[in-house]
């Protein structure tokens, strides 16, 4: 099996959406940048979702205008409906990705649809991207426990990955969107999806809430999963989603892989300065469970 494990830097969008601070296009462009630099080549670069909702997601047409696709890198965005489907492709967007949360509290709060009108818009979504030549991705968000409906089963998960992948989608996010999942949980969610699928067609998303993130990534190591989220420094959140803090920061999965061995592409140290520019735009404190050794290391440049 492939020593390869893809990082997907989602602090762009899942990063940035919960920050009290509204960044401009010129200061979303410059973090793209920071990571870009860091020899990041995955980015969920922003969502195409109501400017009244999320007001640090407007402008994302113009983002995409403005990307450098002069840098070898994949650019990806968010999609809540058939209008920000639309918006994307109008902007020239080669990978989307559509949230379908496993609950129907959820569903409401965050698209306001029902689990099952949000089902059927996400599968036409799949099935447009495949006819469009998009690359097509499903979140199931709050695959572990939802804020308002408590833990869910892994037979939901199961259910509604299958629909995507059913409706055409190329990839299935499992989303731990409130940090709640533990390794054991991650077992039992992943051991029902096809091994062939979850080493190709699965990637998953941690949040660090409870600590558990890079457990909760070995665990999906060794259940055959090759790609996860993060964002960089653990910026994040999700705004209708009480309780979700920060993501899985990128520095501590790269470094985590890089030390066992896993290849990603990525230079751990060189995530140091990427975490201190993102820092410098965002005004918050950055920096995951790692990052304090690894400016030790050398990697600082301030
Ligand atoms: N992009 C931009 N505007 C959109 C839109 C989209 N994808 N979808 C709908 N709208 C606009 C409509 O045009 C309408 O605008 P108007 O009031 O100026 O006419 C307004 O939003 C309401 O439209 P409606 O279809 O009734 O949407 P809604 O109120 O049911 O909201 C969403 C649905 C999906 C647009 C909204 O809930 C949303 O953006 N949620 C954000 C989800 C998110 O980013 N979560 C975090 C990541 S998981
Ligand atoms: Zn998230």
């Amino acid at each position: 099996m492939s020593d390869f494990v893809i990082v997907n830097e989602v602090g762009p969008r899942d990063g940035l959406q919960s920050q009290g601070r509204i960044l401009s296009i010129e200061e979303r462009l410059l973090m793209i940048d920071a990571l870009l630099d860091a020899g990041i080549c995955s980015i969920e670069a922003g969502s195409f979702v109501s400017p009244r909702a999320v007001p640090q997601m407007a402008g994302t047409a113009e983002l995409f205008s403005r990307l450098p696709l002069d840098r070898a890198a994949t650019y990806s965005a968010l999609v809540p409906n058939l209008r920000g489907y639309e918006r994307a492709r109008e902007a020239g967007v080669q990978s989307v990705a559509v949230v379908l949360s496993a609950t129907e509290t959820m569903n409401q709060r965050n698209i306001n649809m029902s689990l099952e009108q949000a089902t059927a818009v996400c599968a036409e979504l799949m099935q447009r991207a495949c006819q469009d030549g998009v690359q097509a991705r499903a979140y199931i968000a709050v695959a572990f426990e939802c804020p308002f409906e408590g833990p869910i089963s892994p037979a939901v998960v199961e259910y509604l990955s299958q629909s995507m992948f059913e409706a055409g989608a190329d990839k299935v996010i499992i989303a731990d969107t409130i940090g709640a999942a533990n390794p054991r949980a991650v077992g039992q969610a992943l051991e029902r999806l096809d091994p062939a699928c979850r080493a190709r067609q699965i990637s998953c998303h941690f949040h660090d809430t409870r600590g558990m993130a890079l457990a909760n990534v070995l665990k999906a190591l060794d259940c055959g999963v090759r790609e996860f989220d993060s964002s960089i420094g653990g910026l994040g959140g999700c705004p209708f989603s009480p309780g979700a803090t920060g993501n899985l920061a990128t520095e501590d999965l790269v470094l985590m892989l890089d030390s066992m061995g896993w290849r990603t592409g990525i230079e751990p140290l060189a995530l140091v300065e990427a975490v201190q520019r993102v820092q410098a735009l965002t005004g918050g404190t950055l920096g995951g469970h790692s990052f304090r050794w690894l400016e030790r290391q050398g990697g600082a440049h301030v």
